[in-house]
């Protein structure tokens, strides 16, 4: 009977091998392994990556993904560059490709960048054969499927004509994993989101996530409420950050303490406890392409109060990071020309090596533009990124050669793998910025005695034992403390 009611399934293709794509699909080979699963991506290094035998240089780092990977890959989950191939063979076509924010044109600085996902429109529209359901993953605007199927269509009417036209279904099927948790978030979601127009397709999508997921989870909507519920969503989620954020400025001014007050917030069912600790701001690829996508959508229709509101939670978050760089100068006497500070985190968050909007980005070029010397720690992000992220090389002489005298007042960085007492030689400040465990076990009295005096520790995650710090006799500065 249920096979009545669905479309076969045999080969699912994913276009896009990226945070979302790899992990994704690992998780669905593993559920149903009489399905043959192929992700494919333009970028030739990323596929050789993911078939590197050694797993540690997979290209996303994720707990947990390697040993899906080692169990599925070659088995039934394959990891290839022959795009056209795969959608030829493929009764689903996932489009799970970058969406990021336009940087010229029309609507640059908020709108989506579209390019991407009509590219894999139009490749399936040029491949495909017999049905497709192609499956939107990607976070979109609002009534992108309707882009999508006036693209396949076009390839139907053409095809048409040599009697041999593919069929399309066009869902949305938006994903919700964070980074850093994203296996179990595929595992356990807390809802799986299917948006259409044909429920046979619904269905068919639906039978693949009841492999592992309780039916009462999967939630069928429109089309049109699915796209808006995966942009709402994160505007609700950074919006919390942002929230919380000021107030952790309002507690520092009037002597409360933030992690006091989201506690005893949190303990409000109707507000709940999560998303609810302050940090350096939030980072990561999709908080604020997503929000300024819905401040786009809003303002195209002329919501222009609405657009307001959401754009004040991407204010608050880029005011609260640059908070942070001043309070760093403020502290080491207004002036950090030649100092040497160590960065502990770039990842915009802990188990991952994701450094995509990540808050260190800003605040170290910040400290960098002051003059400071930099020595940046974090135990998944390399070295190479950084130098993209900051767009500056590191240094590679000896840090004390580095002076402000002999580099126009820019300070300098370099990459430390270990976080030996060595680093923290002469070091004036410490700044914590992602919460990676090994930073809780630090020994503060050691390090104290290596560094300069007052030596200060910005802790803008809250990881760090206080009273050790203060009993290291270091000056200490977290987020929100007013006390
Ligand atoms: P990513 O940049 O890590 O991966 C995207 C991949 O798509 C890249 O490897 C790129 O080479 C490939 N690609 C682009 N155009 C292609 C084409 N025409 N053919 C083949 N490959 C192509 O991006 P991501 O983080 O995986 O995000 C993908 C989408 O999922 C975005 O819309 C994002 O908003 C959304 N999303 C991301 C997360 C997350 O945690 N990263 C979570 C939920 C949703
Ligand atoms: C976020 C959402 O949580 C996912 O549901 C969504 O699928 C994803 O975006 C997406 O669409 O890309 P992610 O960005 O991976 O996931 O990670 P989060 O855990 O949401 O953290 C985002 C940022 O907020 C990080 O910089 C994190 O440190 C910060 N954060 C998070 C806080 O500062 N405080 C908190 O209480 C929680």
């Amino acid at each position: 009977m249920k096979d009545a009611k669905t479309f076969k399934v045999k080969n699912i293709c994913c276009i896009g091998a990226g945070y979302v794509g790899g992990p994704t699909m690992a998780v669905i080979a593993k559920y149903c392994p009489d399905i043959n699963v192929f992700v494919v991506d333009i970028d030739k290094q990323k596929i050789s990556n993911w078939n590197n035998k050694d797993l540690n240089k997979l290209p996303v780092f994720e707990p947990n993904l390697d040993q899906i990977i080692e169990k599925c890959r070659d088995k039934n989950l394959f990891f290839s560059h022959e795009i056209e191939k795969y959608i030829s063979i493929a009764d689903i076509v996932f489009i799970s490709v970058n969406t990021p924010t336009k940087v010229r044109g029309f609507g640059a600085g908020k709108a989506s960048d579209l390019k991407w996902v009509e590219a894999c429109a139009r490749q399936v529209a040029n491949f495909a054969r017999n049905h497709t359901i192609v499956v939107e993953k990607s976070t979109l605007p609002v009534r992108t499927a309707e882009v999508i199927q006036n693209i396949l269509e076009i390839a139907q009417r053409r095809t048409k004509e040599n009697n041999e036209a593919p069929t399309f279904d066009v869902l949305s099927n938006p994903e919700f994993l964070s980074e850093g948790t994203a296996i179990n978030d595929l595992k356990n979601p807390d809802r799986v989101l299917i948006g259409g127009n044909n429920n046979k397709a619904i269905k068919t999508l639906s039978a693949i996530y009841e492999n592992w997921v309780s039916k009462d989870k999967i939630l069928e909507t429109n089309i049109w409420s699915s796209e808006l519920a995966k942009l709402t969503s994160n505007a609700f989620l950074a919006q919390r950050i942002s929230s919380i954020n000021s107030i952790s400025a309002i507690c520092e001014s009037t002597g409360a303490d933030v992690r006091e007050v989201s506690r005893a917030i949190g303990k409000d069912t109707r507000i709940g406890s999560k998303f609810l600790d302050s940090g350096p701001g939030f980072g990561g690829s999709c908080f604020k392409k997503d929000i300024l996508n819905l401040v786009y959508i809003a303002k195209f229709y002329g919501l222009n109060e609405v657009a307001d509101f959401w754009e004040s939670v991407v204010n608050i978050n880029t005011w609260h990071q640059s908070r942070i760089s001043q309070l760093v100068i403020k502290n080491l006497f207004g002036t950090l020309a030649g100092k040497k500070i160590v960065i502990l985190g770039f990842a915009f968050k802990a188990n991952t090596n994701d450094t995509r909007e990540s808050a260190a980005i800003q605040i170290c070029k910040d400290l960098i533009n002051e003059g400071a010397n930099l020595i940046i720690n974090d135990p998944k992000v390399s070295s190479n990124q950084i130098t993209h992220d900051l767009e500056m090389e590191q240094l590679n002489t000896k840090l004390e050669e580095n002076s402000f005298y002999n580099n126009n007042g820019l300070g300098s960085w370099s990459f430390s793998k270990n976080i030996d007492i060595e680093i923290f030689e002469d070091a004036y400040a410490v700044l914590v910025l992602t919460e990676w465990p090994q930073y809780s076990m630090i020994n503060w009295k050691k390090i104290a005695k290596k560094m300069i005096q007052p030596g200060w520790i910005f802790d803008s995650r809250s990881i760090l034992d206080s009273e050790e710090v203060k009993n290291a006799e270091l000056n200490l500065w977290r987020v929100g403390d007013g006390s």
